[in-house]
């Protein structure tokens, strides 16, 4: 949602400032912009689409000095255009932000009575205005920013720069994430560490409320009632490779292909060496001292909680409620005190579900989060958090995060039915080793790549899809409905698929293939009499199953995809590789931008 990156540099900014919005280019890419100050004056150039198109421009249009900002968007206020692009300008302000100011009504009518009028659709240049406003009545820069940030209602991470001032930036967060990086006489302003990885492992990340004033050797930063505060400064290194393509065409593709090494790492730091036990962080989790789980996430990690929910159900016999962020933050649940409290998020900035986190505070009796980025603002709330250990994600559409918070929270699972006497320690031994095999599992499954490249050739000519499943592959056809229509664009749905007679049947006809994802399991005969009520109906079937579910139940069917045999428990762990590789290859098929699919970001920092 929206990329921004400072610098206070010893060499050309431009070049670096671009360079920097590649790596952020994730969060949000419908138009991009940077701003320099030389010998005195911003300048700033701006385009809109992609990043290569701001490169294009400053072939033509170069832009000189060292210090600079800039930012990748992702709209929210004010359709993609060049005048809506950061950096926003007014008189020697120049500003670029990430959020959402929601009182930007009323600073832009107060501003314009005022003689500042707005000459943009965007909530941020109140900003640029407010500070200039503030400039004019005989403030400095800083106390200008400073009196500026006071002003705002809303979610930001802001970076100020103004004219005639080389040697300063002024970073400001509340409620979207924003870093500092120490350079050898460099200072940097970055949304993450990624942004700022090539230029420096030296990280503060700002706490919410704080206020930042940098030169190129000194950073003082202030809490939100203006008190100077120390802030940590940390060792962070980002491991080039895992953000690079690696000879693949896209970041999906290698992140799916990923899957075996990550999810083998994430086993190898959660198990106990003897391989027996479940090792989990100082001082542990006692699920013995719950009566009930609530879980709460968005998208493909709401998946992660829907499928968590029948192990922790079924395993550990406790009851689990689960919820999207976006209505769990306003629906006011009642909330036990001995609830345990689980957020499920791979940016750990979402901001639903950061609010919904905020709203459990002092009322459930634990927060714990999955994440996947550790300095994240949903980790640093919550009394435990354990990382999923997937990586860097950078393709919009969650893949490999998605198998890791399964794979983290089947963990949970197991440790709760232990600690609540519902497993005894040989048969988690046994679910353990069946764990360890999933690895090897899912390299055959990757196997399977040309053959599902192939149906999904056939897939691309379709207008709508639909999923099915029972039991723990329910929530799979829904992941595998959202993976399909984010990047091919094509209308998917999900159903379980014995709720599909109860109205979504009516939609089967011969053009609306239907996939079924259902391993031979003790739910098996029931999903296969429910797509035998799709066949009936004129209706073509994809059975993603193994080879004693494919003997049973293949005839008739339009395709058959034939995966390993799994253990039952740990069955939407491998499915979702098919689910991942025909939303992909569909992609592929249909031309579509796969990484960076329309309307979309990753890391949603607002409502
Ligand atoms: C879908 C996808 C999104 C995210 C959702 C939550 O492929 O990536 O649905 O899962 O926006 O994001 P996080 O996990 O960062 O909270």
């Amino acid at each position: 949602m929206c990329g921004i990156i400072g610098i206070l540099g010893n060499h050309e900014a431009a070049p670096i400032l671009v360079e920097a919005l590649k790596r952020l280019e994730y969060r949000g890419y419908d138009s991009a912009g940077i701003a320099t100050v030389h010998e005195g004056k911003i300048e700033r150039r701006r385009a809109v689409g992609k990043l290569a198109n701001l490169s294009d421009l400053l072939v033509h249009e170069p832009l000189a000095g060292k210090t600079g900002v800039g930012q990748t968007r992702w709209a929210t206020h004010g359709a993609p255009s060049v005048t809506n692009a950061h950096p926003h300008k007014s008189g020697p302000v120049s500003v670029v932000h990430n959020g959402i100011i929601e009182n930007f009504r009323e600073l832009r009518a107060e501003l314009a009575e005022k003689g500042y009028p707005h000459n943009t659709d965007t909530d941020t240049e109140p900003v640029a205005l407010l500070c200039h406003s503030f400039m004019d009545a005989g403030k400095t820069p800083v106390e200008a920013a400073m009196a500026t940030v006071d002003r705002l209602e809303g979610a930001f991470a802001l970076c100020f720069m103004f004219d005639g001032e080389e040697d300063l930036l002024i970073a400001a967060r509340k409620g979207a994430p924003l870093a500092i990086g120490y350079g050898d006489g460099e200072m940097f302003v970055g949304s993450d560490a990624i942004a700022l990885a090539p230029m420096t492992h030296q990280i503060t990340y700002l706490a919410d409320g704080d206020r930042a004033v940098l030169s190129r050797v000194s950073v003082e930063i202030f809490d939100e009632t203006g008190a100077q505060v120390q802030r940590e400064r940390r060792e962070i290194r980002m491991d080039s490779a895992r953000i690079e393509k690696a000879g693949h065409k896209h970041f999906m593709a290698k992140e799916i292909a990923e899957q075996p090494t990550v999810i083998s790492e994430a086993l190898a730091y959660y198990l106990a060496n003897d391989g027996a036990g479940i090792i989990l962080p100082d001082p542990g989790i006692d699920f013995s001292a719950f009566d009930r789980i609530t879980m709460v996430a968005c998208g493909t990690a709401f998946y992660a909680c829907y499928t968590a929910k029948y192990w922790f159900e079924q395993v550990a016999r406790i009851p689990v409620e689960i919820d999207v962020a976006s209505e769990f933050r306003y629906r006011e649940p009642p909330v036990s005190a001995n609830t345990l409290a689980i957020f499920v998020s791979q940016s750990g900035e979402t901001a639903d579900t950061l609010a919904a986190l905020r709203y459990m505070k002092g009322k459930a009796k634990t927060i714990l989060s999955v994440v996947n980025v550790a300095e994240s603002s949903i980790a640093r709330e919550s009394d435990m958090a354990l990382p999923i250990l997937a990586g860097v994600e950078v393709g919009v559409a969650s893949t490999k995060a998605f198998s890791c918070q399964l794979t983290v929270l089947a963990l949970l699972a197991l440790e709760a039915a232990c600690a609540r006497g519902e497993m005894s320690a040989d048969t988690l031994a046994t679910r353990l080793s069946e764990l360890r095999t999933l690895p090897g599992l899912l390299t055959r499954a990757l196997d399977l790549d040309e053959t599902l490249n192939a149906v999904s050739n056939e897939l691309s000519e379709a207008k709508d899809v639909l999923f099915l499943g029972r039991g723990m592959m329910f929530p799979l056809a829904l992941e595998g409905a959202l993976k399909l229509k984010e990047i091919s664009y094509i209308h998917a749905e999900g159903y379980a698929s014995g709720e599909l007679k109860h109205g979504p049947i009516a939609l089967i006809d011969s053009h609306t293939p239907v996939i079924v994802f259902a391993p031979h399991d003790a739910l098996f005969d029931k999903t296969v009499s429910n797509m035998q009520e799709v066949m009936a109906r004129g209706g073509k079937v994809l059975l993603v199953s193994d080879k004693k579910g494919l003997e049973v139940a293949r005839e008739g069917v339009w395709q058959t995809v034939q995966m390993p045999e799994v253990p039952d428990l740990f069955a939407p762990i491998l499915y979702a590789i098919p689910a991942q590789l025909i939303a992909y290859h569909t992609a592929v098929a249909k031309g579509t931008d796969v990484d960076q699919p329309r309307n979309l970001a990753k890391s949603v920092t607002v409502e």
